[in-house]
């Protein structure tokens, strides 16, 4: 899978099956080998710059947590405000300095396109941490990895896709993946969050069924797999529209009793309300050990990246 090295990582569909295959596997290796060992050299003095225009926990984290256990070492802009960003440098200019400094870069930013910009301006590979309501390829992977490892294959999926479909880069992410595998896809959202066209017309026309409702019990009732999503409030212009919509979908203890045995509930987190915690303890909620995978994923992503797997 040599075929990441020196690649920009910036969209799900640049992904073929074969490459998953292969992070699946080096990610798999990783968590295997760092249960023997809390950190391995395979990247000894390689760096890696996180530039993070935008809030983030998990995947600046993960990204940093990644990079130090493979022995390497990261510098952190975690904000807009402690940058030149706030003096008005662009990203391009942003993305041409930290590539005198890093082996890699990953970013996010609040305008769609704006990894992509990045990457056209530096000259080290760039990674697509969240583009505003555009893509978050990384998570998809880590989502793809969860699933394999829950469900134990990628083969005849059906996935309820829940929330805020319409800005949701997660979710515009992981269906290009799923759409490799033919998943049958449950688009659950508010009318005015749905899917956008764009992305429901690529997928009908590569073969792959989808139906669109607003209703999550039906939904939920014909598939193993729901992938709940918050309610992205920072991308309303109007917040009248977003108190209107938000707390559309929650699953707490009543709806679990609902649902098919062995239903694995997944989220790329933050919650907001649309997980309530008693539904932590129900053995298919898989969400905080996809957090966990989010590790090995990007210890995957990195070695091959930097053409070390
Ligand atoms: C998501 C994001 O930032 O797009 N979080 C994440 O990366 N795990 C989802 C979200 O913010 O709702």
């Amino acid at each position: 899978m040599a075929s990441l090295k020196g690649k920009d990582i910036l969209h799900g569909n640049q992904f073929s099956k074969r490459d998953i295959d292969g992070m699946i596997k080096i990610a798999s290796d990783f968590e295997k080998e760092l249960k023997k060992k809390d950190s391995l050299t395979l990247l000894k003095g390689k760096i890696l710059a996180t530039l993070f225009f935008e809030p983030s926990t998990r995947t600046r984290l993960s990204f940093e947590t990644a990079m130090q256990r493979l022995g390497g070492g990261v510098i952190s802009m975690a904000s807009a405000e402690g940058s030149s960003a706030a003096k008005g440098e662009t990203v391009g200019d942003t993305a041409r300095t930290v590539s005198q400094y890093a082996d890699v870069i990953v970013i996010r930013h609040p305008r769609i396109g704006s990894a992509k910009e990045a990457a056209d301006a530096a000259s080290i590979p760039v990674i697509n941490a969240g583009d505003g309501a555009g893509q978050h390829p990384t998570q998809a992977l880590l989502d793809i990895y969860t699933i394999h490892k829950e469900l134990g294959s990628l083969k005849n999926l059906v996935v309820s896709m829940v929330g805020d479909l319409k800005n949701g880069r997660t979710v515009h992410a992981l269906v290009e993946l799923l759409s490799l595998y033919q998943a049958r896809l449950h688009f659950v959202s508010p009318e005015n969050l749905r899917m956008p066209e764009e992305i429901t017309s690529n997928l009908k026309k590569k073969g792959i069924e989808i139906e669109e409702t607003e209703d999550l019990e039906k939904a939920a009732s014909g598939s193993l797999l729901i992938y709940m999503t918050r309610i992205q409030k920072e991308r309303f212009t109007d917040l009248t529209e977003y108190e209107r919509v938000k707390g559309s979908y929650v699953i707490d203890g009543e709806f679990l009793k609902k649902l098919k045995k062995k239903t694995t509930i997944l989220h790329p987190l933050p919650r907001v309300d649309e997980i309530r915690p008693e539904v932590d303890v129900y053995p298919g909620a898989a969400y905080f050990r996809q957090v966990r995978n989010g590790v090995f994923v990007r210890m995957a992503l990195l070695a091959m990246i930097l053409g070390k797997r």
